[in-house]
């Protein structure tokens, strides 16, 4: 295929691209039988080096509802990774057998390193605690489903800022949306990178740090709540000190805008409280859902099986 495109970082796609991204997924949520033909013959690779429920089995049903295949691991213990076979390799190797790579590592870059090597599209499901751009994609689809916008925002982010990788992501897209501001609600420990403030104070985009949920709740359109990111950790005991630093219960959203929405990436591990997940302010099972039918669409882009794609 000439001119291979990737998605690595939600930069990657212009605002053009992923606006006509999420109009082909918003397609699909209205008619899904419309798409269930269109990679017929092709071959998805899953590559999961890392633990996944949402990302994995989505990926797996976008292909799948496409009518195309998949192929991959899981557990990189059964594929030749197991027997010293650098990822490079790897990467050149299933994209002799695939026509799109989709790979999660535990290191940061890796999906960019398999992009150079591969033959064919790959999209990063998530590096380390970097990025995690179809999260982003689900996030973005979620947003405008229920806010019919993705400008005019004020998001409170809360949690584990600094290892959050789905985090990281969401903020660096919608810091190129039009007055969009950004509480970081997180303890001292975990707030949110250097790099990525630098680049809002650079684009003059508003923001401001806090460790306290409550006082921020009543201003937000959106609370983006994610969990403490135990993997990411060297020691345990600041893990589990900080672990519980904020759990969303039923009664602290009494302060909060009647339409805001709470989002979550999920796994969920205590950060909300199960009661939460009555309110109709609770979208964090629906966004699951979008995760899928925007893969979809994001296969179609970059295999370009649809003329509604914009990449170039
Ligand atoms: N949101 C997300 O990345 O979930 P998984 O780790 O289950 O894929």
């Amino acid at each position: 295929m000439n001119n291979i495109r990737h998605l690595l970082e939600p930069q990657d796609f212009s605002v053009k691209e992923l606006g006509s991204l999420l109009e082909l997924a918003d397609s699909i949520v209205n008619a899904p039988e419309k798409y269930a033909e269109k990679c017929k013959g092709k071959i998805l690779a899953s590559l999961f080096y890392e633990p996944s429920t949402r990302t994995k089995f989505s990926f797996d049903a976008a292909m799948l509802r496409l009518g195309g295949q998949v192929i991959g691991f899981s557990d990189p213990n059964t594929s030749s990774t197991a027997k010293g076979e650098t990822v490079a390799d790897s990467a050149k190797t299933v994209s002799q057998y695939a026509d799109i790579i989709v790979v999660r590592h535990p290191k940061e870059g890796t999906a960019r390193l398999m992009s150079k090597h591969a033959d064919c599209p790959v999209i990063n499901a998530g590096d380390g605690g970097h990025q995690h751009p179809t999260q982003t994609l689900t996030d973005l689809l979620t947003i405008m489903h229920y806010k019919k916008r993705l400008t005019d925002l004020t998001i409170g982010v809360c949690g584990d800022l600094m290892f959050g990788r789905t985090i990281h992501s969401l903020v660096s897209c919608l810091s190129r949306f039009s007055n969009v501001k950004f509480v970081f609600i997180s303890p001292d420990e975990l707030k949110m990178p250097t790099y990525i403030k630098d680049s809002l104070n650079k684009l003059g985009i508003s923001y401001y740090e806090t460790d306290n949920l409550e006082h921020a709740i009543p201003d937000l359109d959106i609370l983006y709540m994610s969990r403490v990111q135990r993997e990411r950790f060297i020691n345990e005991e600041e893990y589990m000190r900080l672990k519980d630093f904020f759990i969303l219960t039923r009664d602290k959203l009494d302060t909060a805008k009647k339409d805001m929405i709470v989002m979550h990436p999920l796994p969920r591990v205590n950060e909300i409280a199960t009661d939460v997940d009555d309110d109709p302010r609770a979208v964090y099972f629906n966004q699951v859902k979008f995760g899928m039918y925007v893969r979809m669409a994001l296969i179609l882009s970059l295999l370009r099986l649809d003329e509604r794609s914009v990449l170039s």
